[in-house]
């Protein structure tokens, strides 16, 4: 098990600043000025770019240092984000979202499974959800640009498909690219997709 608050101790930010490459490229898919949920938020990038695309947002993380670093990362840049410090598997929340993102959310299956339960419950109906995960590839090919050490913490393609067939499944794609992201995520990367769109 990974000890979250020792990875993100310290003043560096292991997945840098900048937004995840697939959430701004992507995140004008969710209703413009909308409510938005980031699950397994870390220091905060993704959260603070979408306020400053003019989003709603709330994001949530288990690590309280990952939130107290996302918290003065969001003021330094006066943008306004709800950082909620939970878990996010278990967390009820007050609110239905427009749009719920989240990237490298690595559990096992049986976590996937009511990761995938918690997404519906949290969307308003046509809701966009957005999630990156490295795919299994990523060990087959032995890159060593960050995930989980077992490939059984990575979803596939075929376990995306199946869990999400109430809905509409606007892009599910795995891609290889090459991560910047901080000194956490650097080099090539095998990644997997999903936008969803709930009915
Ligand atoms: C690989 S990091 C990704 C962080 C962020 N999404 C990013 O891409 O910069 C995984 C994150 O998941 C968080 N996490 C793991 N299990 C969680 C849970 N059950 N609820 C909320 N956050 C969780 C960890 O604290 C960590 O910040």
């Amino acid at each position: 098990m990974i000890d979250w608050n020792e990875v993100y101790r310290g003043d560096e930010f292991f997945y840098g600043k900048e937004p995840n490459e697939f959430i701004k490229r992507y995140c004008n898919l969710i209703l413009q000025g909308g409510k938005v949920l980031e699950l397994a938020c870390g220091e905060g990038r993704n959260a603070v770019f979408l306020a400053q695309q003019g989003f709603c947002v709330d994001a949530i993380d288990s690590s309280e240092v990952a939130i107290e670093k996302a918290k003065s990362w969001a003021k330094e840049k006066g943008s306004k984000v709800n950082f909620i410090n939970a878990d996010a598997l278990s967390w009820s929340p007050l609110y239905h979202y427009d749009g719920v993102i989240t990237t490298f959310f690595h559990a096992p299956l049986e976590k996937r499974v009511l990761l995938y339960k918690k997404i519906k419950e949290l969307l308003k109906p046509k809701g966009i959800f957005l999630g990156e995960w490295f795919s299994p590839l990523q060990r087959l090919h032995r890159f060593t640009s960050g995930g989980p050490p077992f490939y059984e913490y990575m979803p596939t393609v075929e376990e995306l498909q199946n869990h999400f067939q109430d809905g509409e499944i606007i892009l599910l794609e795995t891609e290889e690219r090459v991560l910047q992201e901080g000194p956490g995520h650097r080099g090539p990367a095998s990644l997997i997709h999903l936008i969803w769109r709930k009915r």
